[in-house]
């Protein structure tokens, strides 16, 4: 289990994931809307990381009713280089802001309370709407990991996207 809590911001909570939680967590990340922009765990890698304390497994819920909404994956808690890597985050009602509420949520996780140095992410060359909403919320391409993953007969290509402590500083100064 993680000790990173939960935390809330604006119209989403992030609360750890339990077991019970691991049937939508698995249906949401075999549906057809998101399948393709990332990758599958069998149930056993999932019930692994809710026990390793270097990973940060938690469900995105909605403030207002804690209907589940969605999960996150962080992992690298205990990166010696304070790097965390942005692993999974998958959102069931999509284009009604909880990918950004959650985003930004997920930085304030990441930087202030795990104290990471560098926050980084890879997103499939195709997944527009994941990279929009990154771009926008400040992290920054590092490059591509070109045609580095197989999706059934063809080879995709990967952007890497980063953010660090001080451009999240940087950040949460400005007035919004
Ligand atoms: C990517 C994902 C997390 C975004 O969450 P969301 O709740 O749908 O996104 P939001 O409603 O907060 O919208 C955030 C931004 O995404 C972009 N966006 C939203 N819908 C979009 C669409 N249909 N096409 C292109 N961009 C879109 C916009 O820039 C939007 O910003 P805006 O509100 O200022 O217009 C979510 O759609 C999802 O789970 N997708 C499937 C799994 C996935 O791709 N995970 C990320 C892997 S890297």
């Amino acid at each position: 289990m993680t000790d990173a809590g939960v935390m809330q911001y604006g119209p989403v909570v992030f609360r750890p994931t339990t077991e019970a939680d691991l049937g939508l967590v698995l249906k949401l990340e075999n549906d057809d809307e998101n399948a393709s922009f990332i990758r599958q765990w069998p149930i056993d890698q999932h019930r692994s990381a809710l026990a390793d304390d270097n990973i940060a497994h938690m469900i995105i819920q909605k403030k207002s009713n804690k209907a589940v909404v969605g999960y996150i994956i962080l992992i690298g808690l205990k990166n010696p280089n304070r790097s965390i890597n942005f692993k999974r985050i998958v959102i069931a009602r999509k284009g009604e802001g909880f990918g950004r509420a959650s985003v930004r949520l997920l930085k304030k996780l990441a930087f202030e309370k795990l104290e990471a140095h560098r926050l980084w992410l890879d997103v499939v060359e195709f997944n527009e709407r994941a990279y929009k909403l990154y771009e926008s919320e400040g992290f920054v391409p590092e490059g591509v990991h070109r045609e580095s993953l197989k999706q059934g007969d063809r080879f995709v290509s990967v952007n890497i996207m980063s953010m660090l402590a001080h451009e999240y500083r940087r950040q949460s100064d400005a007035p919004d």
